[in-house]
């Protein structure tokens, strides 16, 4: 499962990225609104950054609209991938950008109808919100599940990129429901990486090894190299 950065704040993409686990970006208009300044700018500079798709959401509500201001973000930086809401038309500009080879992300997608609806249309990702779900006391999970089922039934190409993860057990539970991609706020990010066990047992093994004499593993390997020649 490809593993992407849900947010447009550069120190917390900086940070993350140097891990070097991130495969992209998503970013929507209340995360671009969050961090202010020159939104083209942000675009360009996370896709400097990052070596992998940065989604870009579009704001016009009718097709022509959607169209052509994805076409224009698309010539910021070739990692764009222009993000459309799942209405009637956003699903048909998503065809239509689709057909001029234009990378599209589905979003704000809820059920499952709309997913197979958004693989016809030959989304790239679609991006079903089971955080949102969730709050409202539906599966955000099945949505993920019912979603995978049916585009293995029918061979569809379109990735599902689960989005609006809140915490680390929606990480893992998307990737055993088959999500092809996690996006993730920074948060839950750095969540992912601890355990208790790791660190007591991290503690552990560091005093054990105090007790080895000689036990500076630099200085001894280059001695024993040395002495090896
Ligand atoms: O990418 C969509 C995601 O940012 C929505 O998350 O937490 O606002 O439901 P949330």
């Amino acid at each position: 499962m490809k593993i992407f950065l849900d947010t447009a704040n550069m120190d917390e993409i900086k940070k993350a990225n140097s891990i070097g686990v991130i495969d992209g970006v998503t970013t929507n208009p209340s995360l671009i609104a969050k961090e202010g300044g020159d939104f083209i700018q942000t675009f360009y500079d996370i896709c400097e950054l990052v070596n992998g798709p940065v989604s870009a959401e579009t704001i016009a509500q009718d097709t022509q609209g959607m169209v052509r201001e994805g076409e224009l973000l698309s010539q910021i930086h070739e990692h764009i991938v222009i993000k459309l809401p799942l209405t009637t038309a956003g699903l048909a500009a998503c065809k239509q950008l689709t057909d001029r080879g234009i990378k599209t992300n589905v979003t704000l997608c809820f059920q499952a109808s709309q997913a197979l609806l958004a693989a016809k249309a030959g989304a790239t990702y679609i991006s079903p919100f089971l955080g949102r779900l969730d709050d409202i006391s539906h599966d955000g999970v099945g949505l993920i599940r019912d979603i995978a089922h049916i585009y293995d039934n029918y061979g569809m190409k379109t990735e599902i990129l689960a989005a609006s993860i809140r915490h680390p057990k929606h990480f893992v539970d998307v990737a055993l429901a088959g999500a092809d991609v996690a996006t993730i706020p920074a948060n839950v990010f750095w969540k992912l990486f601890n355990h208790p066990l790791t660190d007591s047992g991290n503690t552990r093994f560091l005093h054990d090894w105090s007790t080895v004499p000689n036990n500076n593993i630099e200085q001894q390997v280059q001695e024993w190299l040395k002495n090896r020649i």
